[in-house]
């Protein structure tokens, strides 16, 4: 624009801004309660650094079932009980007994927190669900620095736990004492469901869920997870949905016992030959799955949906580079979004019983287990995929006429899961997202299977929201894992702002 153009185009501006406020000599309105919960943040910044480090240095390792790292998990929770107790909650630390392990042996089992603040009638009830367990980390591993001591090199604050979930869990927490801390009225009415052992499986979570259906989850109206990450760098994302998955074992037997191929090559139906045919039945060299039916439910493609997916941040080159994948069976980013996360897909694992050590052993097996698992969209079905995948499989079989054994089972069967995005939270996550970061988000799904949600939404029947902070590149479960310092604290005021338009839209 020609400036003096502009410069007219900006006093019409500001004369129109003042009529618009009724009164020419209006002084400046006060800060908002946003406003000065965001400066609140910012000018606190490494307060909440330095609890994201005391929370880091716990090594609170749930995989590895040792004695010394189940007291550091233990200590972890007793540590965020007594944090969630500053900040006014009443906790309820629920024994889950102890684990036993395979040797007989036995640990404790983390409590979960079940905790609450408010209880305001008038106002929204957000629970929010994070865990404060990790994954194991060794400094000899390929980290740059120890693991369990939160290290910040250009705005990236390293350690395990960081992002996943220890970073988000606490903006969640700083953004409800931000409230207090500037004299303002909470929102909402906040509950709280930590757990440490979700990176081994939940243990006793979605019982406990169960349990306290009709108690502690009654009034909840929301439940808020911040357990994954953004497509992007720099584009904040909500993510509505992930793909289900069904594994299955197929065996075909003829002995226990392996063979001599000098001694029985010619005259025996080989199992292994049985078993590469049955898997190679399975999808075509597009990634096409070939058991009939498997696509029938999946939902139809709509215009709109499709729209979504040009709006995704993705740097397709970017992606290939990272991944070290040369050509993807898809061109576009909007396929492979779309086959990422509204199509179904088909993976072979691997072959139990396989010779599969180097060298040249001239061994027939005698016993063969085929390892694949589908990926599960909406809306199909685990027990009708189950029934497809069987009756598909024993087709094949049946044209062999092979006389050895094949047995087919399916070992674990988890719906896709889809939220609402109409729904009273998405809205306000999106207008938070909005007014923090000043763009629109990217609607995400995830490829991948977290089975929490699912467990949320139909155990409770409560609408889910899943509200990442980190981004793409924060490395959970790997080495050199972070967040941003940035993510983190624009993160925390993310939750501050999501609270108040939560309680607007209510
Ligand atoms: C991907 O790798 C190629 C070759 O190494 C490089 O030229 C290109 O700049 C990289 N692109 C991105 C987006 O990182
Ligand atoms: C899946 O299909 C079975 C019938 O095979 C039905 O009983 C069940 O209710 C379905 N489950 C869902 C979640 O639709
Ligand atoms: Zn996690």
């Amino acid at each position: 624009m020609d400036p003096k153009l502009g410069r007219m185009a900006s006093a019409l501006l500001a004369l129109l801004l003042l009529l618009d406020g009724g009164m020419l000599s209006s002084p400046a309105p006060p800060p908002g309660p946003l406003e000065k919960i965001g400066r609140y943040i910012d000018l606190h910044q490494d307060e909440f650094v330095q609890t994201l480090r005391e929370w880091v240095a716990v090594e609170s390792d749930s995989v590895q079932p040792v004695p010394r790292l189940r007291q550091e998990l233990l200590r972890m929770m007793a540590m965020a009980a007594e944090k969630l107790q500053r900040l006014g909650a009443s906790v309820d630390s629920v024994d889950l007994g102890s684990q036993q392990l395979p040797g007989g042996q036995s640990l404790p089992l983390p409590p979960i927190l079940l905790a609450e603040l408010g209880n305001d009638p008038r106002k929204p009830t957000v629970c929010f669900y994070g865990h404060l367990d990790v994954q194991p980390a060794k400094q000899g591993d390929g980290w740059l620095a120890d693991p369990y001591t939160l290290t910040e090199v250009d705005g990236k604050l390293y350690g395990r736990g960081a992002t996943d979930n220890k970073g988000p869990v606490l903006a969640w927490i700083n953004a409800v004492s931000t409230f207090g801390a500037v004299e303002q009225d909470l929102p909402v009415n906040v509950k709280f469901v930590l757990e440490g052992m979700e990176e081994a499986g939940s243990v006793g979570l979605e019982e406990l869920v169960r349990r306290e259906k009709e108690r502690f989850f009654a009034g909840v109206d929301y439940i808020l997870i911040s357990d994954n990450l953004w497509l992007s760098r720099k584009k904040p994302a909500l993510t509505y949905g992930t793909r289900g998955n069904s594994y299955f074992l197929v065996e075909v037997k003829c002995r226990t016992q392996d063979f001599h191929s000098g001694t029985f090559g010619g005259i025996l139906h080989e199992p292994l030959a049985d078993l590469v045919a049955l898997l190679g039945s399975l999808v075509d060299s597009s990634g096409h799955i070939l058991i009939p039916g498997i696509y029938d439910s999946v939902a139809p493609l709509t215009e709109d949906e499709k729209d979504t997916y040009k709006a995704v941040d993705l740097d397709l080159e970017e992606y290939r580079n990272s991944s070290q994948v040369e050509k993807f069976l898809f061109e576009t980013k909007e396929e492979i979004l779309m086959h990422l996360w509204r199509y179904p897909s088909l993976s072979i694992h691997g072959i139990e019983g396989a010779f599969d050590e180097p060298g040249a052993k001239t061994v027939i097996p005698g016993r063969v287990v085929g390892k694949f698992s589908i990926r599960l969209v909406p809306h199909m079905n685990v027990s009708v995929v189950e029934k497809q995948v069987k009756r598909h499989l024993e087709d094949v079989f049946s044209k062999r006429n092979s006389p050895n054994h094949m047995t087919v089972s399916m070992v674990v069967g988890l719906q896709p899961w889809l939220a609402n995005t109409d729904d009273n939270q998405y809205l306000a996550a999106k207008r938070a997202i909005r007014t923090v970061f000043g763009r629109e988000p990217d609607m995400i799904r995830d490829g991948s299977s977290i089975p929490i949600a699912k467990i949320f939404q139909d155990t409770l029947q409560k609408s889910v929201l899943m509200l990442p902070l980190g981004a793409v590149d924060d490395g959970e479960h790997s080495q050199n894992e972070k967040i941003n310092r940035w993510n983190y604290i624009e993160g925390s005021k993310l939750f501050a702002a999501f609270f108040l338009e939560m309680a607007k839209l209510h």
